[in-house]
């Protein structure tokens, strides 16, 4: 049994892998940012020499990623230096590292998945700082970091676009809803469950893509959730992103290949519609 420690503990990520952690009776440090804000270099440093975990899960990020527009530096402290000094703790002590990251390292002009190598360039600044985050795992912890990329992350707790939507079913008679963008909608029940799976085979470290399987458009996810909601999909209507103009611009195209799960001897994750189905978020929500 390993000795875990997760950050950010109050996030979406964290709510679930913390229920499954102490559903699997394992021991677990959640520290929320008022426990331990990765910005304070010293304290990281501190605090997690004086758990001494095994395995550090890092759930806590800069997440606004329209305001890290105009923000870059205060979210490169949490999403780069902060990140830095948390691998560096984790050297220190000999613990494994888990850092998720994000489909928006890549630009989204590829027009098949993603592989694991594929060159990164992110169109704008959360990604910028996540890819920061991203180097400062693999530089700093070569055998014991792993980067696990995610996407289109829902969960029952913290705001996200499956809640987002299924508020509106109940208050909107038609939803207009972007279709020019494609992704991998992704349960944070499922990337918690892939975190512990790779826990338990320590496979090569580096970078891992951590989303489910298949593909969508926010239109067609949003269907898919009218859908499982009992409502008529036909109820959404697709636009272009040009009609919804945002401070951060998405990569268009963020479909991530999962060929090194394989060799990992793990399956990739499963398809994106039969986790929606099972993770009961629409539900609790
Ligand atoms: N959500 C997505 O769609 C998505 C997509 C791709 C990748 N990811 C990645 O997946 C991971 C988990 O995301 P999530 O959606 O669970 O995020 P989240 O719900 O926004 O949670 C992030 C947590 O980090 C904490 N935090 C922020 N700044 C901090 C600091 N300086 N020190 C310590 N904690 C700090 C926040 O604390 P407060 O609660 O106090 O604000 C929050 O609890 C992140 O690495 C994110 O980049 C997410």
């Amino acid at each position: 049994m390993s000795r875990w420690l997760v950050t950010g503990a109050s996030g979406m990520l964290a709510a679930e892998l913390l229920g499954l952690l102490r559903a699997r009776g394992e021991s677990v440090i959640a520290l929320t940012r008022d426990d331990l804000d990765l910005r304070d270099g010293r304290a990281v440093r501190d605090v997690v020499a004086g758990h001494g975990p095994d395995v550090v899960v890092n759930c806590a990020a800069w997440t606004a990623v329209d305001d890290a527009e105009t923000h870059e530096r205060e979210a490169l402290a949490v999403n780069g230096h902060g990140v830095r000094a948390l691998a560096e703790a984790c050297k220190h002590v000999g613990a494994l590292m888990i850092q998720p990251s994000t489909d928006y390292v890549f630009d989204g002009t590829a027009v098949e998945p993603y592989p694991e190598d594929a060159p990164t360039c992110p169109v704008n600044a959360y990604g910028r700082t996540k890819l920061a985050g991203e180097r400062a795992v693999l530089e700093t912890l070569p055998e014991t970091g792993y980067v696990l990329r995610t996407a289109w992350l829902y969960g029952a707790a913290g705001g996200n676009f499956v809640s987002t939507i299924a508020g509106l079913e109940r208050t909107r008679p038609a939803l207009d809803v972007v279709d020019d963008q494609l992704g991998q909608p992704t349960w944070a029940g499922d990337l918690a469950t892939r975190i512990v799976e790779l826990v338990g085979i320590t496979p090569e470290p580096g970078v891992y893509h951590a989303t489910c399987s298949g593909q969508a458009s926010w239109y067609e996810l949003a269907r898919e959730i009218f859908t499982l909601l009992g409502a008529d999909p036909e109820r959404i209507r697709p636009v272009s992103s040009t009609e919804f103009p945002r401070p951060a611009p998405r990569p268009a195209y963020s479909v991530l290949g999962h060929d090194r799960w394989t060799t990992a001897g793990l399956p990739p994750m499963r398809d994106w519609r039969e986790a929606l189905r099972s993770s009961k978020v629409l539900i609790s929500g």
